[in-house]
């Protein structure tokens, strides 16, 4: 009986035991629930967090940017395309390299002959004889100045594109630089073809005069007799006119190539090369424009009777021999005439 009892109370104390254990291990691990209760919080919140943060139609923005092709009632290249990436870069480079070399070069250019006149003059004439030669026709003189006064027009057209947010907006204010650019842009638009025409016809005209020969190498070698006594010989055009001739008519493809492409978006362009044709235009317009301010220099006050003969197609002799001595005896046959005797083609008439 008490062994009874004995193995009862055993039992009933090892029943305590392991409730207590039980009890205390479920206690102890209760709060670590708590852990996993919050690491589960977290994620859901996150979760939806994100469902909030995130655009429900992201993909289709991207798709966007990335320059997928959507739907456009409008026809055309490209229409489709709402946003092209490159258009950034485009800008970067256009209102930064481009525009600061180009810039930095034209007043560059236009310091030194400001310099080089205020030092050493103007390039005088030795002498002058009174009497004239021909140099130019009346159709040359045409072709020259309709070339030349269109493409002024379009350089200050042109650079009030590309220079007006910095230089004339400050100047003229917003309203004042849109009234001028509403000119400015058709006008540019509308003479850039004509212009080209003329300038490749001119170019043509005087292609045969501007072929290289041994003595335009003296002529560079003493840059045009600055370095030196006397003058190089030249032929009609010196090797200076000859390296000029032939900036402007590389640099009038590349300006009128990239202006078509510019002047008709719809013919086979897309944004990326528009882009790229661009900064051709831009940077060969800018460097032909501080070319040009060169030879505007050295083909009026920077160069005793040159001019004369642009405005009335005729050049005293004795322009002719300092400037154009192989060209000056070639007009006059292998002998030169005797000082007083006119060469022939040559009329005794004043130079204007
Ligand atoms: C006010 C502006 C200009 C003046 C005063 C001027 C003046 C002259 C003169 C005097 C000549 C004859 C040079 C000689 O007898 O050897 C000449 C030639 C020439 N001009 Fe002009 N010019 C001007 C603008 C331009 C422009 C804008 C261009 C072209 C974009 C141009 C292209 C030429 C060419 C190709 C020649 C042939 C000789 C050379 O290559 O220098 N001119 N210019």
């Amino acid at each position: 009986m008490r062994e009874q009892k004995t193995s009862k109370q055993r039992g009933r104390r090892r029943a305590v035991l392991v409730t207590v254990v039980v009890s205390l291990m479920v206690s102890m691990a209760l709060p670590l629930t708590g852990y996993f209760a919050h690491d589960a919080g977290l994620a859901l919140a996150a979760e939806d967090a994100d469902k909030e943060a995130v655009n429900p139609r992201a993909e289709y923005w991207r798709a966007v940017r990335g320059g997928t092709e959507g739907y456009s009632a409008v026809s055309g290249q490209e229409t489709g395309v709402l946003i092209q990436n490159g258009g950034q870069n485009w800008r970067a480079v256009r209102n930064g390299p481009v525009s600061f070399y180009g810039a930095s070069l034209i007043i560059a250019v236009l310091l030194l002959l400001a310099a080089k006149h205020i030092v050493k003059g103007k390039d005088k004439l030795e002498s002058r004889t009174g009497r004239t030669i021909t140099r130019w026709s009346t159709f040359e003189r045409v072709m020259h100045w309709y070339v030349a006064i269109s493409f002024i027009i379009l350089a200050i057209t042109g650079l009030s594109l590309i220079f007006g947010k910095n230089v004339l907006i400050p100047l003229m204010g917003k309203e004042g630089f849109a009234a001028w650019a509403q000119i400015a842009k058709p006008v540019h638009d509308y003479l850039a073809l004509p212009f080209a025409a003329g300038l490749f016809l001119m170019l043509l005209m005087w292609i045969g005069k501007n072929s290289v020969k041994s003595y335009d190498f003296e002529w560079l070698k003493s840059l045009g007799g600055a370095i030196g006594d006397g003058h190089p010989p030249a032929g009609f055009f010196n090797a200076g006119e000859k390296v000029f001739y032939w900036m402007i008519f590389l640099g009038g493809v590349a300006m009128t190539l990239s202006g078509v492409y510019l002047l008709f978006p719809n013919l086979e362009t897309v944004r990326e090369s528009m882009q790229f044709w661009h900064i051709i235009h831009a940077s060969s317009g800018l460097f032909l424009i501080a070319v040009a301010l060169g030879h505007i220099y050295l083909g009026s006050v920077g160069t005793e009777g040159v001019l004369e003969g642009m405005v009335s197609g005729e050049v005293d002799e004795g322009f002719a021999r300092q400037h154009h001595s192989v060209w000056y005896e070639e007009v006059k046959g292998s002998a030169a005439p005797a000082e007083g005797e006119a060469a022939p083609g040559a009329s005794s008439a004043p130079a204007t």
